[in-house]
């Protein structure tokens, strides 16, 4: 099992998995789910690596450093902290 955390908690999900379900349990709010709108955008703070590396999708945005789109992203394993 991977772990994502928000200061507002922690949700386990399974290796491999899309993060959008537990980010929206911790709060993430979201709007498009195709990776348009940017509004489920975060910031990781611990963990990046833990992240599969971004789609085409959030390709297409110019986001900054450490910034991911909670609707394209998956988890591969451990534990990956977030703010939003
Ligand atoms: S919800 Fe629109 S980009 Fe993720």
């Amino acid at each position: 099992m991977a772990t994502l955390k928000s200061p507002s908690g922690a949700v386990e999900l399974p290796d491999g998995s899309p993060i959008k379900k537990a980010a929206e349990e911790l709060g993430v709010p979201f709007g498009c789910e195709e990776g348009r709108c940017r509004t489920c955008e975060i910031t990781v703070l611990e963990g990046q690596e833990n992240l599969a590396p971004m789609n085409e999708q959030e390709k297409t945005h110019d986001l900054e450093q450490g910034h991911r789109l909670c609707c394209q992203a998956k988890i591969k394993k451990g534990s990956v902290t977030i703010d939003f």
